[in-house]
């Protein structure tokens, strides 16, 4: 269904925001690099070293088009708390951070981006964010086979993560709740559209799509959560303090 366009000038603003949000979420790749040190093989710790370049790649095209958007303008520093807020969700095991942080996160970024693609009037824009998307999608598949992997073996690992799963989607949901009055208030009917698609149609697509990924129902479960949060907080101080930074062969 065609929706209405977000256009500069008009939607300047809430443009800004974003394309400043996606450059502090590719810098977070960066982070990246800590996971080299527990990588389970040579061709994951190769992967992951050139996803550190194509997110650095992306920041650099994201300024781009922050400055595309502001007439060349800077981009302003990012206050602490949303920087805190999108840093890196997972602990230090390598499953958490194959599904959480690149089958689960960038799936998120992705579908923004495709929102915006889908839902923005000018070529630059589109045409910058379909070279980025393809990247992404890339990540993603990689942490999608790494889960696979490590959810083969048990029925206790695939309700694991399906419920650090559920921590996010609320944490969304939470989200969505408190910046829908703000949405509606300060954006074009275009973008306060496009945000709310992003944050009820996208959010149920990737519940459902993350729950095939696991082979589990996709089922909104507090207690669950709470289980799988206990045990994550449990688990965090023990966990990953033996492997080498060799990776195996
Ligand atoms: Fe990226
Ligand atoms: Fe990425």
């Amino acid at each position: 269904m065609a929706h209405a366009k977000l256009r500069l000038p008009e939607d300047r603003a809430l443009l800004s925001f974003i394309f400043a949000r996606f450059i502090d979420g590719e810098m977070t790749g960066l982070l990246e690099g800590r996971a080299l040190g527990y990588a389970p093989t040579l061709q994951a710790a190769d992967f992951l070293a050139r996803q550190v370049r194509d997110e650095i790649r992306h920041a650099q095209m994201y300024v781009a088009l922050y400055r595309h958007v502001n007439q060349g303008e800077d981009v302003p520093r990012s206050p602490w708390l949303l920087k805190a807020i999108m840093a890196p969700v997972t602990g230090r095991l390598w499953a958490e951070h194959c599904f959480l942080d690149k089958a689960l996160g960038e799936r998120w970024v992705l579908y923004l981006m495709r929102q915006l693609i889908e839902d923005t009037q000018d070529d630059r824009i589109e045409r910058t964010l379909l070279a980025i998307a393809k990247d992404e999608e890339a990540h993603i598949a990689f942490g999608e086979a790494q889960t696979r992997d490590y959810i083969e073996t048990g029925r206790f690992r695939r309700y694991y993560l399906w419920g650090l799963f559920l921590r996010l989607d609320l944490a969304m949901a939470i989200a969505y709740r408190l910046l829908r009055p703000l949405i509606r208030r300060r954006y074009s009917e275009a973008a306060a559209g496009m945000l709310t698609r992003f944050f009820t149609e996208s959010r149920d697509k990737i519940a459902v799509e993350c729950a095939a990924l696991l082979g589990v129902q996709a089922r909104r479960s507090l207690s669950q959560l709470l289980v799988c949060q206990v045990i994550f907080w449990i688990r965090l101080p023990f966990v990953g303090w033996w492997r080498g930074p060799r990776p195996g062969i």
